[in-house]
This record gives structure tokens, C-alpha cells and sequence, in this order.
């Protein structure tokens, strides 16, 4: 039995994640941490929460007496760290918890990986690790900044993040490769472009303007809304993240978009169409601040060298998409009451 310390597991992707793997590979057992800040919902995960394979520990990644507690009981022996601030507009108004979350965290887990799967303890050189041993880092195209109207991201683009969001996620990323370069960790560290799809939290573009559309609430689109995003189905994440803990080579960093590049104003009106609503919803509102214009990846290396590559059609996974939030009322209502509402009025006021 593979055992695999999944942190964020409450998160978006993570939940999806967790649920994937447990389905996919009946050999691996999940334990899941995650510190269930606003963004972790256990919700997320009912359906598998009595599942003998599974288990969910509520902690910080930032506490290292618990994370070595816990390679100690439970001995993993790969890591997926999903655990992070992951929302730019939120980074604007807070940066300080994106550092020590996304930075902090990330290099506490990667400590106790390193003490805990070291061949020879005593020998601090030592870069020799048990067999079969992995950390993933989940981390996001956004650490290469910004793109013109032509080009893609190669995962040799020089890192170039404008917001502390992605700035933060850029520096987990070097201590990820300083930690295989100096001690030998073997580790994979997976860029992937925006995704959609269930469960995800409605502050993100997508699920905000489906339960906006579905309240006839006006719908904030920033700036001239002609930001491009390269929009992937979280399902086909999780596949390429499991695509790389099996083939993954040592060391390397591995693309993931979708082959879908979009203009944020063409998704909601989009949204508007398939949920028979009018445009006069829509309201251009004040530009985020350094916006991005422009996101687009190069899968070329995970397909040519992995054989991974996207399945799921964005016309289908939109409108599976709406759905699932038209049919989960209730998991909408719960995670958008209390201090949702109080950053709603404060973000678009
Ligand atoms: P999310 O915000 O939905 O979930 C993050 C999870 O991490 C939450 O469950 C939260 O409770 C948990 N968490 C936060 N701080 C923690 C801490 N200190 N200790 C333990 N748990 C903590 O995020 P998401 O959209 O699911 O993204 C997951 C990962 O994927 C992030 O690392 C993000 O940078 C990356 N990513 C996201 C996207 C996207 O489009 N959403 C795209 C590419 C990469
Ligand atoms: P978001 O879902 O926050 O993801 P990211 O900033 O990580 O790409 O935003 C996606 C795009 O949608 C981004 O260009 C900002 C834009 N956007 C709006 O125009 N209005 C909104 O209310 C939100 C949340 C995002």
C-alpha cells in the first residue's frame, strides 16, 4: 500500500484530488491535512470520508512538530502539497499569509520529507533516499507572469510572477528545485493553468459568475474583460498529477494547460447563455491591480514525454460545470454564507 500525505486535501483541486486517487489506484491509502481555513470545506469530501483508506487531519503545513509527527506514524512515501493562499485578488489586500503559508509551508514539508526519507540520518550529506520516494509540488503557470498576444509558457520560461500571489508560489517553486539540487530530494514540481469544475470555491471567475447569474446578481468583470486564461477541467489536472507521481522523472518540472485559451468576457457571456440569463448583467468593474493579460501553456513535454494530455472538451465541461452548482444548492449556500458575504461587499463594493 502507497501511503500519500495529501496537504489542502479540503481545497478545490485537492478534494477532487483525493477522491481521484482513492478511485483510480485501490493501492494507495490518503492521509489528508489541511488546516480548513475558508477555502477548506470537508463538505468536499462526504462521500468518502468512511472510506478505510482515507483519513483527514486538520493542521497547519507551517507546524513542523505535527508534520514529523506524522511522517513518524504514518510513513509516507509521497507527498502532494496542494496546501496554499491561492487566490491573486485576496494576495492584494493580504500578502503577509501568502508568504508564510505558500513559502513557509512549503519548505517545512519538504524538511521533514528530507529527515524522514534520508537513508542515512546521521550523515548530512547524505542524498541517498528510501526507493520509490516523491514530493509534488502543486504549483501554477501564473509564477511565469504575464504573456503579449502571441507565445506560450515552456516550463524554460524564466519565472516572472507580478502578484504576491504568484510571486509566492514562484519561490515554493525554488526552494522545491533547491531541495532537489542540494539534497538530492526527489522531487516534481507541475505548473497548470486556471481550472474549473466541481466543488470549486465561488471567488474564482467561474463558480462566482454562475452563482451571480443564477441570483441575477451584476456580474464584476474587470478591466475590458479581454484577460486570456487557458482553462483545464480539474479532473484532467488530477490525471496529470497522477501521471507525473508515476512517471515523473527526478527533478523535472512538467506543464499542464488545456489547450483552451479564452477571454474572461467570452466565459461569462457564456455563462450567461447556457443559464438563459441577459448581458445586462454584466458590469465592467475597476481592473485588479498588475493583471495578468494573458496566460497560454505548452503541454508539448508532459504529452510527448508522459502521455498525458487534456480529454475533456470545454464546451462539456462547462456545462457539466453549471450544473453541478445548479444542482448543489446547498454546498453553494453553506460556503458562500457567513464571511463569504462579508468579502463579497468588500471586494466589490
Ligand atoms: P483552494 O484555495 O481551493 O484550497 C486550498 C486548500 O489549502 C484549502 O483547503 C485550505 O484550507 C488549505 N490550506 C490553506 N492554508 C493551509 C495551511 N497553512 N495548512 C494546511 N492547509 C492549508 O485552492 P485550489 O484552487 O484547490 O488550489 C490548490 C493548489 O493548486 C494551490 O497550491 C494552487 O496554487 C494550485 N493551483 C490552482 C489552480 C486553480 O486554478 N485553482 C491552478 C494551478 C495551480
Ligand atoms: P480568477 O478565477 O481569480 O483566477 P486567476 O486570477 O488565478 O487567473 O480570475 C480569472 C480571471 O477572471 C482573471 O483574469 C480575473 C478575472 N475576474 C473577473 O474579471 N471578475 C471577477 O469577479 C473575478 C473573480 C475574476
Amino acid at each position: 500500500m502507497k501511503k500519500i500525505l495529501v496537504t489542502g486535501g479540503a481545497g478545490f483541486i485537492g478534494s477532487n484530488f483525493v477522491k481521484y486517487i482513492l478511485k483510480t489506484n485501490t493501492e494507495y491509502s490518503v492521509i489528508n491535512l489541511d488546516l480548513l481555513t475558508y477555502a477548506g470545506n470537508l463538505e468536499n469530501l462526504v462521500d468518502i470520508a468512511e472510506d478505510p483508506r482515507y483519513e483527514f487531519v486538520k493542521g497547519d503545513i507551517r507546524d513542523s512538530d505535527l508534520i514529523n509527527e506524522l511522517f513518524t506514524k504514518y510513513q509516507f512515501d509521497t507527498v502532494v502539497n496542494f496546501a496554499a493562499e491561492s487566490h491573486v485578488d485576496r494576495s492584494i489586500t493580504e500578502p503577509e499569509i501568502f508568504l508564510t503559508t505558500n513559502i513557509i509551508g512549503t519548505q517545512t514539508l519538504l524538511d521533514a520529507s528530507k529527515k524522514h526519507w534520508k537513508l542515512n540520518p546521521d550523515d548530512k550529506y547524505c542524498r541517498k533516499y528510501k526507493q520509490g520516494v516523491k514530493f509534488l509540488q502543486v504549483s501554477t503557470d501564473e509564477v511565469y507572469g504575464a504573456l503579449g498576444s502571441t507565445g506560450m509558457f515552456t516550463e524554460t520560461t524564466p519565472l516572472s510572477p507580478n502578484s504576491p500571489y504568484s510571486a509566492s508560489k514562484a519561490s515554493a517553486d525554488m526552494i522545491v528545485h533547491a531541495y532537489h539540487k542540494t539534497f538530492g530530494l526527489p522531487v516534481n514540481i507541475t505548473r497548470c493553468s486556471n481550472n474549473y469544475g466541481p466543488y470549486q470555491f465561488p471567488e474564482k471567475l467561474i463558480p462566482l459568475m454562475i452563482n451571480n447569474c443564477k441570483h441575477e446578481k451584476s456580474l464584476p468583470v474587470y478591466g475590458d474583460g479581454m484577460q486570456i486564461r487557458d482553462w483545464l477541467h480539474v479532473s484532467d489536472h488530477c490525471d496529470a498529477i497522477y501521471t507525473v507521481l508515476l512517471k515523473g522523472k527526478d527533478g523535472e518540472v512538467y506543464n499542464i494547460g488545456g489547450n483552451n485559451e479564452k477571454a474572461n468576457i467570452d466565459i461569462v457571456k457564456l455563462i450567461i447563455k447556457t443559464m438563459g440569463k441577459d448581458e445586462s448583467l454584466i458590469v465592467h468593474v475597476q481592473d485588479r491591480p498588475g493583471h495578468d493579460r494573458r496566460y497560454a501553456i505548452d503541454n508539448t513535454k508532459i504529452t510527448n514525454e508522459l502521455g498525458w494530455s487534456p480529454k475533456y472538451s470545454f464546451e462539456k465541461g462547462i456545462s457539466e460545470t453549471i450544473d453541478w452548482y445548479l444542482r448543489n444548492n446547498e454546498w453553494v449556500e453553506k460556503v458562500t454564507s457567513g464571511s463569504y458575504q462579508e468579502y463579497y461587499d468588500k471586494m466589490y463594493a
